[in-house]
C-alpha cells in the first residue's frame, strides 16, 4: 500500500520529509529558481506535463498556469502529504481542473496519456530504482516529449549525476542540453528514436555536443 510505503521510505531517510520541504519550499526560493524563466522554452500552452517528486508543487502550479486550459499536468509524489499540499495550493489559485494528483506507485503508468514534457526537480537522488522510473517516464513521453532532469548541486557529485544521465542513455533517452539552474546540476533529455538518432529533428551543434559528452558516461560510475 502506498502509504506503508511512505511511512517505511521516509523512516529509511529515502525521500525527502514533508516537514523538511518548506525549508526550501518558500517565497524566497523565487529568488533563484524563477519556474517560468526555467521552463520557458520547454512548456507551451496545451502541453500534458508530468511533475514526478511535485513536493507541495513548487513548479506543478506555475507549470499549471503555463499549459493554459487546455493542457494539463500530472503530479506525482510517493507522499499524500506532498499531494494534499498542491491540491490547497492548486485550489487557491483556482487552478485544481488542470492539475491531475497521483500517489506514486512501482509500476503501472505514469499518467493517462502521452506527455509532452517531463520534470524531475531535486528528487532523483531519492528514486531507489531508477532504471525502473527510466522507462516509465520513457513510455509516458510522446515522441519529441522533452525530460528535465535537475538535482541539487551540494547533494550530488558531478559523478553521480552523470551516473543518473547515463542511465538515461542506456534506457533510449538522449541528453541534449544541459541548462544552467542555480544551485543545481541539470539536464534535458529526449527520446531516442528506434533508429539510434534522436526524435528531434533539428538539434543544434550544441546539443549534439551534450550527448556526445554524455554518450561516453558508464552508468556505473557513482
Ligand atoms: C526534495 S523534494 C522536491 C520537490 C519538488 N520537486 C521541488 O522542487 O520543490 C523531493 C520529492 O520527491 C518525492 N519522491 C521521492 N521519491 C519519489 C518517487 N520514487 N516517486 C515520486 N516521488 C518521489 C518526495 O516525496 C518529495 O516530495
Amino acid at each position: 500500500m502506498p502509504q506503508q510505503r511512505e511511512g517505511a521510505d521516509v523512516r529509511r531517510g529515502h525521500v525527502c520529509p514533508w516537514w523538511v520541504i518548506r525549508t526550501f519550499d518558500n517565497p524566497l526560493r523565487r529568488l533563484f529558481h524563477r519556474p517560468e524563466h526555467l521552463l520557458s522554452g520547454l512548456v507551451q500552452p496545451g502541453d500534458h506535463c508530468l511533475d514526478v517528486g511535485c513536493g507541495i508543487g513548487y513548479f506543478t502550479i506555475p507549470l499549471a498556469a503555463m499549459v493554459g486550459d487546455r493542457g494539463s499536468v500530472t503530479a506525482v509524489d510517493v507522499q499524500p502529504r506532498m499531494l494534499e499540499g498542491v491540491a490547497r495550493r492548486a485550489a487557491k489559485r483556482g487552478l485544481s481542473a488542470r492539475i491531475r494528483l497521483r500517489l506514486a506507485t512501482d509500476v503501472g503508468p505514469l499518467a493517462d496519456q502521452p506527455v509532452d514534457f517531463v520534470l524531475a526537480f531535486w528528487m532523483w537522488h531519492e528514486v531507489p530504482d531508477q532504471a525502473s522510473l527510466l522507462r516509465r517516464l520513457l513510455a509516458a513521453l510522446r515522441p519529441g516529449g522533452r525530460f528535465l532532469l535537475v538535482e541539487p548541486r551540494l547533494h550530488v557529485s558531478g559523478k553521480a549525476f552523470a551516473a543518473s544521465v547515463a542511465r538515461a542513455t542506456a534506457v533510449g533517452f538522449e541528453a541534449i542540453a544541459e541548462p544552467a539552474i542555480a544551485l543545481s546540476r541539470a539536464v534535458v533529455l529526449i527520446r531516442k528514436s528506434p533508429g539510434g538518432g534522436s526524435e528531434e529533428p533539428h538539434l543544434p551543434a550544441s546539443h549534439a555536443e551534450t550527448a556526445r559528452r554524455y554518450s561516453g558516461t558508464s552508468a556505473s560510475a557513482v
